[in-house]
């Protein structure tokens, strides 16, 4: 029997680290996995655990532009992300945090 909650979190992290090896393009190109080890010790370097989840997402759709980085429920889409704006990103869950 399914259960339904409400988010549990403030903020949800959707880093897409999807991989074709070549195929075609893909977040993984970008080192995106890198970013989202990047992000997940941010968050929790902040004491956002249970506030803030940062999980591993496949392919969110806009593979040109990635890598790809969602807020959720903000509805904020980073593209081109790189490891360098990993601060960037923390700003703004920061602002959300603190709401
Ligand atoms: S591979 Fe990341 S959005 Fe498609």
């Amino acid at each position: 029997m399914i259960e339904e909650k409400t988010l549990p979190y403030i903020c949800h992290v959707f880093v897409c680290t999807n991989d074709r090896h070549g195929e075609r393009k893909s977040c993984a190109d970008g080192n995106s996995s890198s970013v989202l080890s990047l992000l997940k010790d941010a968050i929790a370097e902040q004491g956002w655990k249970g506030r803030v989840r940062v999980s591993q997402s496949g392919c969110l759709g806009l593979c040109m532009k990635g890598p790809n980085v969602l807020l959720y429920p903000q509805k904020i889409w980073f593209s081109s992300v790189a490891e360098s704006d990993v601060p960037d990103i923390m700003k703004k869950i920061e602002l959300i945090v603190a709401e």
